[in-house]
């Protein structure tokens, strides 16, 4: 392709240096908007026909020029050239070179400014609806292995320290809680994306009678921006977007965590299938959980991209600058990051067992019902703040004679206390307790069970 010259060369006195047209260029990576820098500059075109800008006939050699080069771009025939500094220049210049005079119509009343601001709201709403999908098959995945375990019961952990017992399969439901908030955020970033800055021009608009409601609602905008001023230089939405990713990714690191923990053979909780782990060069017993620790692991990259954001964003004056160039590495970073990390934790969570038999035989270990007990005291009329005393010097005394809670005699009960009767051997051991459970949305079999059926419900219908 014969380079066309860029019109505002004719502003400069000399051509770029090669130096600095490797450092402006964003092609190597924006070109991933290819798609939407053409659906946008498809309704632009409509739009500039609708208002007599161009005939019916320049319309028509745009559309089809366009569509070739999208074609050309899919199928890796499309000559990426750094000189043109970005997607929305190669793909202009690809048109005139192809359709000639026309072609040279399609950037009035644009700028590409308005026009990047565009692509990567077009982008990003696509980007999230894919991402919301692999949340929802993650939640999904956790409710189906949930599902396995709704009568076992573990240890519930706070600060890593043995606390309560719950149902397994309660424990597994925190998960699709906490990636039903990461949905229902991307569903608010979304809101407040879906308006259209295209029309805004470089920073004030324009003096041609271009129609923005028309392109608004091509591309399925709610709404047009109402300042171009602010509109080429928004990008609340992309630091937004990764704060999203962020949250998600510290969702499934945590996730990560458990079970990196739990298949330690301290632990032996869960089993990761072989799919799923790595081996050691060295060491020939090694099974590793590699997976879990990269999904741990990459959340810092996602981290990092959210303060870049930010940082980019913090002290550019108005209106449009080029640090707002940077905006996509980091959105794509943090967005490919948390894709392939939902799909990672989708297959593990899909692949995973729980050794209930290694966890029940732990449960008598730890005083797990010494708050249950407690609980129980109040049942007899004790203050808490006194049973919780009490029970904190059986507890000890127990760990001096090597018994559980359960195992201590009515008398040894009646040393400390006299409002323990016969029918405190009903409410200790982690069986009982966790068939005591007596609020929504506690540990319990019953709610873990209820909790199943409101998530197979809802997860049914998306
Ligand atoms: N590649 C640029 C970006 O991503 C497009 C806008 C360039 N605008 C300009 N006035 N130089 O932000």
């Amino acid at each position: 392709m014969t380079k066309p010259e860029k019109s505002w060369e004719k502003r400069l006195s000399e051509a770029p240096d090669e130096l600095a047209i490797q450092f402006v260029e964003s092609l190597s990576y924006d070109r991933r908007l290819y798609k939407y820098d053409i659906v946008g500059s498809i309704a632009h075109a409509q739009m500039l026909c609708e208002q007599k800008f161009i005939t019916r006939d320049e319309l028509k050699k745009i559309k089809d020029g366009l569509l070739e080069i999208s074609d050309d771009i899919a199928n890796g025939k499309f000559v990426f050239d750094p000189v043109f500094e970005d997607i929305h220049m190669a793909i202009e210049a690809a048109l005139i070179q192809k359709i000639g005079e026309a072609g040279k119509k399609l950037h009035t009343g644009r700028s590409r400014n308005d026009q990047v601001a565009t692509d990567i709201r077009l982008w990003m709403r696509d980007e999230m609806e894919l991402m919301q999908a692999r949340i929802t098959l993650l939640q999904k995945a956790f409710v189906k292995l949930a599902e396995n375990y709704t009568q076992d019961i573990m240890p519930a952990y706070t600060h890593l320290q043995r606390a309560q017992p719950v149902s397994v399969a309660a424990y597994l439901l925190s998960f699709p809680e906490m990636l039903e908030r990461d949905f229902v955020r991307l569903d608010n970033c979304r809101r407040l994306l879906n308006v259209s800055p295209l029309g805004s021009g470089a920073v004030a608009g324009t003096t041609l009678a271009i129609d923005r409601q028309s392109t608004q609602q091509q591309l399925g905008f709610a709404g047009i921006t109402a300042n171009s001023i602010d509109a080429v230089s928004d990008r609340d939405f992309c630091a937004e977007f990764i704060f999203d990713c962020s949250l998600i990714a510290a969702h499934l690191s945590r996730m990560a965590e458990d079970w990196i923990i739990y298949c330690s053979g301290e632990f032996g909780f869960v089993r990761i299938d072989d799919k799923y782990c790595t081996s050691s060069s060295m060491m020939p017993q090694k099974r590793n959980p590699d997976m879990l620790e990269l999904i741990r692991g990459k959340t810092g990259m996602v981290y990092g991209s959210l303060v870049a954001m930010l940082t980019i964003l913090k002290a550019q004056p108005s209106t449009y600058n080029r640090d707002l160039q940077e905006d996509k590495i980091h959105v794509f970073n943090a967005a490919d990051t948390v894709q392939a990390c939902l799909d990672m934790s989708r297959a593990i969570v899909e692949h995973t067992h729980f050794d209930t038999r290694r966890i029940a035989a732990g449960l008598d270990e730890g005083f797990l019902d010494a708050t249950a007990l407690a609980e129980y005291l109040v049942g007899k009329g004790i203050p808490f703040r006194q049973a919780h005393g009490i029970v904190g010097k059986l507890v000890a005394d127990c760990e001096k004679s090597g018994k559980r809670l359960g195992q201590l005699e009515l008398a040894e009960f009646h040393a400390v206390t006299t409002a323990v009767e016969k029918d405190v051997y009903d409410h200790l051991g982690a069986g009982n307790v966790v068939r005591r459970y007596a609020t929504p949305g506690a540990g319990g079999i019953e709610q873990a069970a209820s909790q199943i059926a409101s998530w197979n419900d809802r997860l049914s219908k998306r």
